[in-house]
């Protein structure tokens, strides 16, 4: 195993604390001394168009940002992960997401496998499927057409599906609506279900392990529905083979585990596999992305796949200096271990991109909240900030007063697009303009801030000039695609997948394994016979949990 670096150790770090404190972050000063700031950070990858300008970075702190990704050896990590070395040591693994968007005719043999081959078989299937429940010739039970689609999974089988789902809405086909189910909370799974008719509903029970808590519960529930509402209709007489034909067309699944399907009652010749080198919140562009590919159709989701591959073919070929994956990941880790950021802002103005930070908490925090590195010795340095936003314009109106005037620095990535999936004029009001005119400021105002003279100027009161003063240097990150087609949301996943993955060989994590989400699964299978009414159980727990336990007890009716 390759030891990692302590970044903490190497020469690039210590002059990133010299600059740290030699430098005053002055962006009026910056941009007035530069006129080609903006010109000079910004970076055109396939169809997204990035500004750092407005970071707190001058080309020395670049430079030192370059020589610590040289020096803990970020391309070599890089090389590892795109060729299937196994760089989730703890899991023993490789890491090959990057596998699942390459073109049919590339070559990539890993452990003796040729695993494009196997990549393209998987997607031929699902596209198959696909067109047949799209066409109509895939029915339910008794004849009827898929007119909902029910994804039953949770983190990476729930946070990828849905947000691309809600992403790419304009792509969707017509008379095929998806839902997803997630939580054990048993609130959703009738939600989602109560409204439906089970005969043109069709169930994908999506879980990489298949042995996930809440989905196989929620699968079950969903089944016994299925089963309980086509027999209180008439439309199945409750008999074994008949419930059995029912699951058959109702029920696919989408797994590592194909045995694990099996056992369920699932037919395999409806199970779409992949493989223990997708990680699950890396798996979208997997058979994950089944709800996608049934939305938008096989054409949508190649040009979502094609998405991907152009960042990966950046990331992997791209000039350090302009290679915007590796630069953002950079920035990271300059916020967080020298300037103390502890969170860090996502805010699409893309009302369709409004699952997009939900979805990058679990990709970020997952990933990174980590603090062994993957030799197991502690990390010498914070590690994974929190990730959180939501779209503008609505957190104007919430949280931004904090980022422009509290006393934390945030660091925010802005994301918008230039054309909307429905341009609107309101009288002679251009209404995505405007939109986008508050894209604009807010990151102006930001970087900008507005002085005391500038507040005094315009007639305030002097007792309230400072609450109105805008200190301005809060960084923030511009990016903008031309629209949010199929492979600009496939490009906007790999991009922020890249900018992890960076973060995480800084640091030297192994930021694809997740096993702080061990103990609180074990546990909760050991207090549940308590919660059940089992008093031997509940005097094993500890105090507060009996004390709680007990007051649910007494309170539930
Ligand atoms: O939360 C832990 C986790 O293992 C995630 O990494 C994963 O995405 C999620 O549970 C669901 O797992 P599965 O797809 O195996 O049901």
């Amino acid at each position: 195993m390759i030891t990692p670096v302590d970044p903490t150790t190497t020469q690039a770090w210590a002059a990133l604390a010299a600059l740290k404190d030699q430098l005053h972050p002055d962006l009026r000063t910056w941009f007035d001394e530069q006129p080609n700031r903006a010109e000079e950070f910004t970076f055109d990858v396939a169809d997204l168009h990035v500004d750092l300008s407005k970071n707190l970075v001058d080309a020395d702190v670049i430079d030192a940002l370059l020589r610590l990704a040289d020096e803990v050896d970020v391309a070599g990590r890089r090389e590892a992960m795109f060729s299937g070395e196994h760089i989730n040591v703890t899991e023993d693994r490789a890491v090959l997401h990057t596998a699942l968007r390459l073109p049919r005719d590339a070559e990539l043999v890993v452990d003796g496998q040729d695993v494009v081959a196997d990549v393209h078989e998987v997607l031929d299937k699902m596209y198959a499927f696909a067109d047949k429940v799209r066409s109509g010739e895939w029915v339910g039970v008794t004849g009827k057409r898929i007119e909902t689609v029910v994804n039953v999974g949770i983190g990476g089988s729930d946070l990828g599906p849905v947000m691309v789902y809600e992403a790419l809405l304009p792509y969707k086909q017509d008379g095929i609506a998806c839902r997803f189910v997630s939580n054990i909370d048993p609130s959703d799974c009738w939600e989602k279900t109560h409204d439906l008719d089970p005969e043109t509903t069709l169930f994908i029970i999506a879980s990489k392990t298949f042995t996930t808590l809440e989905t196989l519960t929620n699968a079950r529930m969903a089944r016994a529905w299925l089963l309980r509402e086509l027999a209180a209709s008439g439309a199945v007489d409750g008999s074994d083979e008949q419930g059995r034909d029912a699951v058959a067309k109702h029920f696919v699944a989408v797994s590592t585990a194909l045995d694990k399907v099996a056992d369920f009652g699932i037919d395999p010749a409806n199970a779409f596999g992949f493989w223990d080198w997708v990680g699950g919140r890396y798996s979208v562009d997997s058979a994950v992305g089944l709800p996608v590919v049934l939305s938008i159709g096989p054409d949508g989701f190649r040009d979502f796949l094609s998405g991907f591959h152009a960042v990966d073919e950046h990331f992997r070929t791209a000039e350090p200096g302009t290679n915007v994956p590796l630069l953002m990941g950079l920035l990271n880790v300059w916020y967080v271990n020298f300037l103390g950021a502890e969170s860090h802002a996502v805010l699409p103005y893309a009302q369709y991109l409004h699952r997009f930070a939900a979805y990058l908490q679990q990709l970020t925090m997952e990933s990174n909240g980590k603090s062994v590195r993957w030799d197991g010795t502690p990390v010498t340095c914070d590690t994974g900030e929190i990730f959180w936003g939501e779209p503008g314009t609505n957190g104007q109106h919430a949280f931004y007063q904090l980022i422009h005037q509290g006393t934390r620095l945030i660091p925010a990535d802005f994301i918008t697009v230039a054309n909307p999936a429905h341009p609107v004029k309101d009288g002679d009001a251009d209404v995505h303009g405007l939109f986008l005119a508050n894209f604009f400021a807010q990151t102006a105002a930001l970087a900008f801030g507005k002085t005391a003279e500038e507040v005094r100027s315009e007639g305030t009161a002097e007792n309230i000039v400072p609450a109105r003063v805008f200190q301005g240097n809060r960084p923030t990150t511009s990016i903008m695609a031309p629209a949010l087609t199929p492979s600009v949301v496939g490009q906007l996943i790999a991009l922020y997948e890249h900018i992890t993955f960076v973060q995480g060989v800084v640091w030297g994590i192994d930021s694809f394994d997740q096993w702080g989400v061990e103990l609180g699964k074990k546990l909760a299978m050991e207090i549940a016979p308590a919660v059940s009414g089992d008093a031997e159980a509940l005097v094993a727990q500890d105090g507060s949990t009996q004390s709680l336990v007990s007051w649910y007890l007494k309170n539930r009716t």
